[in-house]
């Protein structure tokens, strides 16, 4: 059989307060019994000492016995409890509960431990009101049951020594402890009654909670990321903690999700114009190529075009997706950064030129050398560079400048390609570096861009352990910069 986690936690808890009533109780109780003797026997010796104090002003004689027995009658009512009366030789003289014809009878009491310790004593003091009381507890022949006995000695008439004795019957001793040791087991019991009914609403409230986010969890697991547990009925404990770690899980499934769903549409998107344009051109070819040929090399154009662009298209995303892949590492060596930076710059410089545009490279001499991978290196600053020449304004200037940059755990070096092109106004700077983000897509479809080349620099950028960024002024240019460590050698 298994327990639920709500009867688990029910038990347990039942169990500790069960097992720390029963230890409470087992150390009470000794405790209690020793308190309630105590009290007991300390009363009774300060009942003896009023008795002892009233024996010795009737100032008793061993002339006059009769009195001796009629002040133990008297006396006995008063102290609610047997009183005996002895004289100095262990001759019980009176006896609140023994008969008077009986008294001849009684054994002689010497022996008895407490008389004799208070003859003992008698005989010690001279003076009797500062007598000590003797105690025993033993069976007493004459009532047949066990007994509490105290006796002090007291002065009888001359001066005499005599004893005073009180007792009482053990079992209304018991009787007493009885009836506490009751109480105490009944006050335990409530304990643990009402400790159960706790209990059992505690391991409720906390099943309520959990109950809860299983739910939940199991609804995200079915593909319905929109429960969320806050605010949950618990405030603060690890339940709603482990609550607000389910809510940012959906948060974050459901902001991945919508961008797949981005990523997916836009994709299509840009794939389903360049393919048009293919199917409508091969069309008009396969009509047209008897009747026209001067056609054909028109739609053979557009057709090479098209899939240019879309080959352009799948290598670009193809990239992306190698990127952003979670196993994705770049081989980070120690790379020559001018050297690099010239040879990039070689292979833009025909297309510069027909634009008639100056390629400027202003690094630091000696460059220094950054860290990262070489071929990744290069694509991020053809990227950069085409950008420039594609954005930027005829007959200018583009620069690629580089700085070292001293960063609180590292030192970075700062690469920059700047140009004066028509610049992007402010609102478009934070989404730059977005799939597909472009300021004007006319203008950059036109130019053959997919919207991809920013993002593919970003990523790359961060792969090796560096930051990108852009600066630009609306009708003066923009500058875009990326940093990255430098190499230790
Ligand atoms: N130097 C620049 N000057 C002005 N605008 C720029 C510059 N560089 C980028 N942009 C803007 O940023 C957008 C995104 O650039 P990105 O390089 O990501 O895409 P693309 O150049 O359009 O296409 P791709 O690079 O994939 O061929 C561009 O469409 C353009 O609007
Ligand atoms: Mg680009």
């Amino acid at each position: 059989m298994t327990l639920g986690i709500r009867s688990k936690l029910f038990l347990l808890s039942l169990g500790l307060i069960a097992v720390s009533l029963a230890s409470t109780y087992a150390y009470l109780r000794p405790t209690l019994d020793e308190v309630i003797s105590s009290r007991i026997e300390s009363d009774l010796k300060v009942r003896l000492r009023l008795v002892a104090d009233a024996a010795q002003a009737a100032n008793l004689s061993l002339r006059e016995l009769r009195a001796w027995q009629t002040t133990a009658r008297r006396l006995a009512p008063l102290a609610d409890a047997r009183v005996t009366l002895l004289s100095a030789d262990g001759v019980l003289r009176g006896d609140s509960e023994v008969a008077e014809e009986e008294l001849a009878r009684v054994e002689n009491h010497a022996s008895r431990p407490e008389i004799r310790e208070a003859l003992g004593n008698a005989i010690a003091s001279l003076r009797m009101e500062s007598a000590t009381v003797s105690v025993a507890t033993r069976y007493s022949a004459t009532l047949r049951q066990r007994m509490l006995y105290v006796a002090q000695p007291f002065a009888a008439a001359d001066g005499e020594p005599a004893i005073a004795r009180l007792s009482m019957p053990l079992v209304a001793i018991d009787r007493a402890m009885g009836k506490l040791h009751l109480a105490l087991f009944l006050a335990s019991f409530l304990a643990l009654a009402v400790a159960v009914v706790m209990s059992s609403a505690a391991a409720h409230l906390a099943v309520r909670s959990l109950r809860l986010l299983t739910t939940i969890a199991t609804r995200m697991a079915q593909g319905d990321l929109s429960p969320r547990a806050e605010p949950g009925p618990s405030e603060g404990d690890e339940l709603a903690m482990l609550g607000r770690g389910l809510d940012k899980l959906a948060a974050k499934l459901t902001a991945a999700l919508a961008v797949r769903r981005d990523f997916v549409a836009n994709a299509s998107h840009e794939l389903r114009t360049p393919l048009a344009s293919l199917c409508s051109a091969v069309e008009t070819l396969r009509s047209a190529s008897q009747r026209d040929p001067q056609h054909v090399e028109r739609f053979v154009e557009i057709i090479a075009r098209n899939a240019e662009r879309l080959h352009r298209l799948v290598e670009d995303l193809l990239d992306l997706s190698r990127i952003e892949s979670p196993g994705f590492r770049l081989s980070m060596v120690a790379l020559p950064v001018e050297e690099i930076a010239q040879h990039v710059l070689s292979l833009f410089q025909p297309r510069a030129e027909s634009k008639q545009i100056v390629l400027t490279c202003r690094l630091p001499s000696p460059a220094p050398h950054v860290l990262g991978e070489r071929r990744a290196l290069e694509q991020v600053l053809s990227n950069l560079l085409d950008n420039a020449l594609k954005y930027g304004s005829a007959a200018s200037e583009i620069v690629l400048g580089a700085e070292v940059i001293k960063q609180t755990e590292r030192t970075m070096l700062r690469i920059a390609v700047s140009d004066r092109g028509p610049g992007i106004s402010a609102e478009h700077l934070p989404r730059l570096f977005e799939r597909f983000y472009r300021v004007d897509t006319g203008r950059s479809r036109a130019l053959g861009g997919t919207g991809l080349g920013l993002a593919i620099v970003k990523h790359l950028v961060e792969a090796m352990h560096g930051e990108v960024g852009v600066e630009s002024t609306v009708g003066q240019g923009s500058t875009f910069w990326f940093t990255l460590p430098l190499s230790e050698r």
